[in-house]
């Protein structure tokens, strides 16, 4: 959740104005404060009064009333807050807002604010299908104004039905809490900014013969929403990555390699590194004595025997002391049981400076799934963090992993 942020709220004319209570009581809950602007028509369907006992502010509703403007000026109003919300937004409102009017307080904050702003439409869905009102919505989606509905269903009118509902209000808080978050995000851009991130991800493939391999289940997601949140950090990040079909992240250098020993490589070829972070499920064992033609069940008296001998351990040779070790070496240890004990000793056996250990048995729904829960292990002790989507512990670990470098900067000048 973001923190405690400053809404007006701008009411609108329109039967769903009373949702507006519920919105104003959820947002104080979560510590945001709330003013309230309200048209003359939404006067008629919620009192100033309600609004008021619920904002625990003074609703304020003419342009031209002096206390207000002696208070505090329209201009004022309509930048001394975090996010502008017009709900209900009605057909005239929006065409108000698409024309650049300002004859009321409502329109006059709009047309002044320098804030994001948040449109909810609410209307007959005649009024809504209109080619008017579809100019409108496209001229203040080009102006920049973000617009949630609205929504499908019965309207207030007998027998009318379809697009134009107010969207119901914990669907508005989510929409403003991701303004704020994605906000917030953008203002800590940069930390790894200078940085070079290496990400291991995916599985590694390890051939049998030309048509066959030795694989395990892992979807990768992790890895790309590791070196995502790292590029979004400003960092330039190396993504080795074994084969998987995920998108590719923006701004990221990707290396595609098939099996362990091409993933070392491609992870020596890429040093130095500030960080490197070991979230690929590498097989720990390749076949020996690949054929290079397929094996024909018709040549074999039975089935194959397969050698195997133990690939290289990328992580354990990445963190070996020396000039190239990058600063901070991030392993991942995905078990089905005694996570921590198992987590605990990879850090030491592997010279890790943390371990981020998960449970994938396939109870949790971890593999391919887009949740995780994850512990933090590290000299210092154990983090246990709440489950939370692969790209929030993703997010996490690279701004950990921001704050470790610079104390670590700070404490060797
Ligand atoms: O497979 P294991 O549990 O040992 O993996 C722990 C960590 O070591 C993971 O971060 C994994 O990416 C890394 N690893 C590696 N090379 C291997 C095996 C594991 O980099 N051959």
């Amino acid at each position: 959740m973001s923190s405690a942020k400053r809404i007006l709220l701008i009411i609108g004319g329109g039967i769903a104005a009373y949702k507006c209570l519920e919105l104003i009581r959820r947002l104080r809950e979560r510590g945001h404060s709330v003013r309230a602007v309200m048209t003359s028509a939404a006067q008629q369907f919620v009192t100033p009064l309600s609004v008021g006992a619920l904002t625990n502010e003074r609703v304020l509703t003419n342009l031209f009333d002096l206390d207000d403007e002696r208070e505090i000026g329209h201009i004022r109003l309509a930048r001394d807050n975090d996010l502008i919300v017009v709900a209900p937004g009605t057909a005239d409102l929006i065409a108000k807002m698409a024309g650049g009017h300002a004859d009321d307080l409502a329109t006059a904050v709009l047309l002044a604010t320098d804030k994001p702003v948040l449109l909810a439409p609410a209307m007959n869905p005649a009024m809504w299908a209109h080619p008017a009102t579809r100019r409108n919505v496209a001229q203040l989606k080009a102006d920049g104004i973000r617009i949630i509905g609205p929504a499908s269903g019965e309207m207030a009118e007998r027998g009318e039905a379809g697009v134009g509902r107010l969207v119901e209000v914990p669907e508005l808080l989510a929409a403003i809490e991701g303004i704020f978050e994605s906000s917030e995000r953008r203002q800590q851009r940069g930390v790894l900014e200078g940085r070079h991130v290496i990400v291991t991800s995916g599985p590694t493939h390890e051939p049998i013969d030309p048509i066959r391999y030795l694989a395990n289940r892992s979807s990768g997601k992790q890895g790309f929403e590791l070196a995502a949140a790292a590029a979004d950090l400003g960092a330039r990040v190396t993504l080795v990555t074994g084969p998987v079909s995920l998108p590719e992240p923006a701004g990221v250098d990707i290396v595609r390699i098939k099996t362990a020993a091409e993933m070392l490589e491609a992870v020596k070829a890429a040093l130095p590194a500030d960080v490197a972070v070991f979230a690929a499920a590498v097989a720990d064992w390749r076949v020996e004595g690949i054929k290079t033609e397929k094996i024909k069940k018709t040549e074999l008296p039975g089935a194959p025997t397969l050698t195997l001998s133990e690939n290289p351990d990328i992580l354990k040779i990445i963190a070996q002391p020396g000039p190239d070790r990058p600063r901070l070496v991030i392993g991942f240890a995905a078990e089905t049981q005694n996570v921590l004990d198992y987590a605990k000793s990879k850090l030491k056996s592997k010279r890790a400076d943390w371990i981020v250990a998960n449970n994938v048995s396939p109870a949790s729904g971890v593999m391919g799934g887009e949740n995780n829960t994850v512990h933090l292990i590290s000299a210092k002790g154990v983090e246990s963090w709440p489950e939370m989507s692969k790209a929030k512990v993703a997010r996490r670990i690279m701004e950990r992993a921001a704050e470790e470098l610079h104390t670590k900067r700070t404490a060797a000048e």
